[in-house]
């Protein structure tokens, strides 16, 4: 088991007033799932993730990664494990202005002390891995919102996390930029990387393989469900058969609609 929370609460107190961010939340997750998380606005949704990728403390409970249990940790000590082993996608992309794609993706190994020229190195090879290496030196301005997006997910996967985590990854993005990020994801989840995913749209969902819903800070669904893209010993054939075919699927949907 890769992650698991038992029994976590979250509780915010704001001007006497209480809430239940997260209530008593059990669940845990292997490595290479692929999760997505749904459910109403307000329902828990990235107070989960904050909490399960050690961005925010919980009230009360016990999280664990790779059975070593982190909510206990000292912030420093959170912070390097951090660092190691979760990488974060936000739906603003929150990368900084001032700075080049190379250098955005580059910063989280220099907090790990990576040395420059590798730094540099492994920043180009995860531009070039999502697809911009012809816009290294750009700043986030000078880019669409699917090319930043795609320069976070770069920013997210240079230090190799054990865990992706990704709040609304394509909220902020049209269609078909939505749609790059999609397979961006896919990818991954072939790679054999563990992805978990808040989204409200369903056609996003539908690329995981497992989804839990939350409702008032409480899961109240959790299924897990065999998509076409599964990974078999045939591994990436049969993907890229199943993905294309849903591609035609999409496209007749679209099709239809006009
Ligand atoms: N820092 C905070 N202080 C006080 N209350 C908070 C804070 N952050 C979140 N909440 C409350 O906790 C609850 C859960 O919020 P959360 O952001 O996790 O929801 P969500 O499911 O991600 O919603 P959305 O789909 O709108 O992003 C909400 O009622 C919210 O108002
Ligand atoms: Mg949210």
């Amino acid at each position: 088991m890769l992650l698991s929370l038992q029994n976590v609460q979250k509780i915010y107190t704001l001007g006497g007033v209480t809430i239940n961010a997260l209530d008593n939340v059990s669940l845990s997750i292997d490595e290479g799932e692929f999760v997505s998380i749904m459910g109403p606005s307000g329902s828990g949704k990235s107070t989960f993730l904050q909490i399960a990728s050690m961005l925010a403390e919980p009230t009360s409970g016990i999280i664990l990664l790779k059975d070593h249990e982190v909510s206990t940790l000292k912030e420093t000590e959170r912070a390097r494990l951090r660092n190691k082993e979760i990488g974060f996608v936000f739906q603003q992309f929150n990368l900084l202005a001032r700075t080049s794609a190379l250098d955005n993706v580059a910063l989280p190994l220099m907090y790990a002390g990576v040395s420059s020229n590798e730094r540099t190195q492994r920043a180009k090879e995860m531009l070039d891995q999502v697809g911009l290496s012809d816009r290294m030196g750009n700043a986030p301005a000078q880019l669409s919102g699917g090319q930043q997006q795609r320069v976070a997910i770069a920013r997210a996967l240079v230090n190799n996390p054990s865990i992706i985590f990704a709040d609304e990854p394509t909220g902020n993005l049209d269609s078909k930029s939505g749609e790059d990020i999609k397979n961006i994801l896919l990818d991954l989840h072939q790679e054999g990387k563990t992805i978990i995913m808040v989204t409200h749209e369903e056609d996003v969902a539908e690329i995981s393989k497992r989804k839990i819903i939350f409702k008032d800070g409480k899961v109240i669904s959790d299924s897990k469900f065999d998509t076409s893209h599964e990974q078999t010993a045939y591994g990436k054939r049969k993907v890229k058969k199943a993905r294309s075919a849903s591609k035609t699927k999409r496209t007749s949907r679209k099709k239809a609609k006009k």
